[in-house]
C-alpha cells in the first residue's frame, strides 16, 4: 500500500518559480511513490479574497494548468477543487471545537499575514481567515495524508494540524492520521525586488513568462546581500552545470562575481528549465476541456475518500443516529 500525499495551492494567481523550488518539484518527484492528491484551495483563497470571487474562480484553471505543466500526471495523481468537497467544510466545523482563538492568533504565518492584510481586515480579522489553519487541517486529514510537501511558510499549519489530530484522537478515539511536512531544498525564494516571491506582489517569474520577460526581470533583480544570495540559490536550482554553480559561488565569496555576466547565465538556466513546462502548459491552455475533465474526475475521486473519512469521524463522535 502506497502512502498518501495531500498538498494544495490557493488559486489567487499563477504559480511561480518560488512554488517550483519550494513545493512543486517535490510534489512531482514523489507522485510515483505516493498516492498524491493536489487540492486547488478555492475555499481557503476566499478567506482573504472574499471581495474578489471572480479572481479566485478564474485562477482555479490557471493553477490546475501550472500543476499539470510542471509534471503532475493525472494518471498518477488526483487534482481536485476544494469547494466541491463539502465533507472538508463539515470536518472544519468539528475541528473548530478543538482549537482556541489564542492558539490561532499565535500561528506565526497567520500572524504575519494579518499584519500584511491591514487594508482588508483593518484592526481586526475575520473568523474565516483566523480559522483557515483549521480548514487546512480538514484538507489534510480528510485524505489521511502521511506527507504534506509545502513551502516553509506552511510549517505552522502542519504543526497545528498535528495538534488537532492528537486532540481529536485523544477525545474521540484513534481516528485521524498525524501528517509530516516536507519542505523543498530552496524553500524561501525571494522575488526580484528582494521581498518574498508572491503571486500578488508582482515580483515573480511565472511559467508563462517569455524568455525576454525572464531576462528583463533578472536584469532588474536587486543585488544587495540577500538579493545575490537568492539569485545564487536560484542558479543552483535551475542550472545543471555543477562546475559553474561552484565557480559562481566561489567568485561571490572572493568578491569577484560580475553580476552583469552572472545574471544572463541565470536567466538562461531558468529559461531552459521552464521551456518544456511552458510548452506543456500551452497544450493545456489550448485544450480547456481536457483540464475540465481532469478536474471533474479528480474531484469525484477525492470526494469518495473525504466521505469515507467524514463517516469515520462521525462514527467516532457518536453522530451515527440512524445506523
Ligand atoms: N495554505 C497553502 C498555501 O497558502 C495552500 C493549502 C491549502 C494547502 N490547503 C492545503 C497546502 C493543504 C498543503 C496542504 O500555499
Amino acid at each position: 500500500m502506497k502512502k498518501t500525499i495531500l498538498t494544495g495551492d490557493r488559486p489567487t494567481g499563477q504559480l511561480h518559480i518560488g512554488h517550483y523550488c519550494g513545493a512543486l518539484k517535490n510534489r512531482v518527484a514523489l507522485q510515483k511513490d505516493y498516492d498524491t492528491y493536489v487540492m486547488i484551495a478555492d475555499v481557503q483563497a476566499l478567506t482573504d479574497n472574499f471581495n474578489d470571487p471572480e479572481k479566485v474562480s478564474k485562477n482555479v484553471y490557471e493553477v490546475a494548468m501550472d500543476n499539470l505543466a510542471v509534471g503532475i500526471d493525472p494518471n498518477e495523481s488526483t487534482i481536485f477543487i476544494q469547494s466541491l468537497i463539502p465533507e472538508i467544510a463539515e470536518l472544519t466545523v468539528f475541528y473548530s471545537n478543538l482549537v482556541t482563538i489564542a492558539r490561532l492568533k499565535r500561528n506565526p504565518t497567520v500572524k504575519e499575514e494579518i499584519q500584511q492584510k491591514k487594508n482588508l481586515f483593518k484592526e481586526d480579522v475575520t473568523f474565516g481567515f483566523l480559522g483557515y489553519p483549521v480548514s487546512q487541517a480538514a484538507d489534510i486529514t480528510a485524505f489521511k495524508a502521511h506527507l504534506v510537501p509545502v513551502g516553509s511558510d506552511q510549517l505552522p499549519m502542519i504543526e497545528q494540524t498535528r495538534e488537532i489530530v492528537r486532540r481529536f484522537n485523544r477525545i474521540y478515539g484513534e481516528t485521524l492520521r498525524e501528517p509530516e511536512a516536507k519542505v523543498g531544498e530552496f524553500p524561501r525564494v525571494l522575488g526580484m525586488d528582494g521581498r518574498k516571491m508572491g503571486k500578488s506582489l508582482g515580483n515573480a517569474i511565472t511559467f508563462t513568462d517569455t524568455a525576454e520577460e525572464i531576462i528583463n526581470k533578472i536584469k532588474k533583480a536587486v543585488t544587495n546581500e540577500i538579493g545575490v544570495k537568492n539569485l545564487l540559490g536560484l542558479f543552483e536550482q535551475f542550472s545543471d552545470d555543477k562546475g559553474t554553480i561552484k565557480q559562481v559561488n566561489q567568485q561571490q565569496e572572493d568578491g569577484t562575481l560580475r553580476y552583469s555576466e552572472f545574471k544572463p547565465m541565470l536567466a538562461e538556466a531558468i529559461i531552459e528549465k521552464l521551456k518544456p513546462i511552458r510548452e506543456k502548459r500551452l497544450e493545456f491552455e489550448n485544450n480547456p476541456d481536457m483540464v475540465k475533465e481532469i478536474l471533474f474526475e479528480g474531484t469525484k475521486k477525492a470526494r469518495k475518500i473525504a466521505s469515507t473519512t467524514l463517516a469515520e469521524v462521525k462514527e467516532s463522535m457518536f453522530l451515527n443516529y440512524f445506523k
